[in-house]
């Protein structure tokens, strides 16, 4: 992929799923690669796994609803290797599953400060660095929850919704000026949130029928979405919300 190779991109998630395969494909398409997570022994892996490939990388523990740890996160990227290019942000949670009327409110409130703010907190700190630096690219990671409604987890389809929300605003306001903004929105992704949050395997079974491909997705295939939508073979896409779901909600 061209205008990976000799950058820095900040990876939130990056401790395992989505966010640790994302992780990987910088660092093998020559990114440094700053991995952000709150798990920390997870986060090690991933920068241990990219080092042993010949990589670059750094494990900042990041609390992406939190803004200090999210603005040192960014800080981290520059003061180690001198600038900012991309950012996939990526960290998310599930939340719980109740209908809408049951939905505890710490709930509400852990979703959308994880998903929403989290994200709305890393472009905040994020695109003034690559604004300096002449440019950049950021994706968001939405989700199809982010375009259609899904029963039983309204926290996280508002979240979902919001990111699209945010990715788009920020695409109008900074694409001028060489940043442009994605959104990504895989469909079911064989990772450890769907691990927990599938519950047994007949809600795996009623994705996998659900979806026209015939499978769940890999994590690598919305990595490698990922870098693709930063890289410059993308560099006529922003305030675009790629669906990567195997043809689910076609
Ligand atoms: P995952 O659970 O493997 O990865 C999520 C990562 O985010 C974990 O490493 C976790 O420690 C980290 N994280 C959680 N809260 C955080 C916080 N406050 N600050 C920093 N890091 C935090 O799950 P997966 O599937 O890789 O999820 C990645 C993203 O993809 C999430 O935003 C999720 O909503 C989204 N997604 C996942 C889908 C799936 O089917 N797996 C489908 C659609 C979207």
């Amino acid at each position: 992929m061209d205008g990976i190779s000799d950058s820095v991109a900040i990876v939130t998630g990056a401790s395992t799923g989505i966010g640790r395969a994302a992780a990987l494909r910088f660092a093998e398409e020559g990114a440094s690669v700053v991995a952000a997570d709150v798990n920390v022994a997870d986060g090690n892996g991933t920068v241990e796994e990219i080092e042993e490939m010949g990589g670059e990388a750094i494990f900042v523990e990041t609390d992406v609803s939190d803004f200090e740890d999210v603005q040192a996160m960014v800080d981290a990227a520059v003061d180690t290797y001198g600038g900012l290019d991309f950012a996939f942000n990526n960290a998310g949670i599930e939340g719980a599953n109740e209908p809408t009327t049951d939905q505890p409110m710490d709930n509400w409130e852990q979703v959308i400060d994880v998903n929403l703010k989290g994200v709305f907190q890393a472009m905040k700190a994020e695109i003034p660095v690559m604004l300096e630096d002449g440019g950049g690219s950021i994706v968001n990671t939405s989700s199809i929850a982010g375009k259609v409604g899904f029963p039983e987890i309204s926290p996280y389809v508002a979240s979902k919704h919001g990111v699209i929300g945010l990715t788009k605003t920020a695409a109008l306001e900074y694409s001028e000026a060489g940043v442009r903004v994605n959104a990504i929105c895989p469909g079911v992704i064989d990772t450890p949130m769907v691990d927990r949050s599938s519950g047994d395997n007949e809600a795996v079974d009623g994705a996998i029928a659900a979806t026209p491909i015939g499978r769940l997705g890999e994590p690598e295939e919305i990595g490698d979405a990922a870098v693709w939508l930063c890289s410059d073979d993308a560099s006529f896409v922003t305030g675009e919300a790629l669906v990567a779901d195997g043809g689910l909600t076609s």
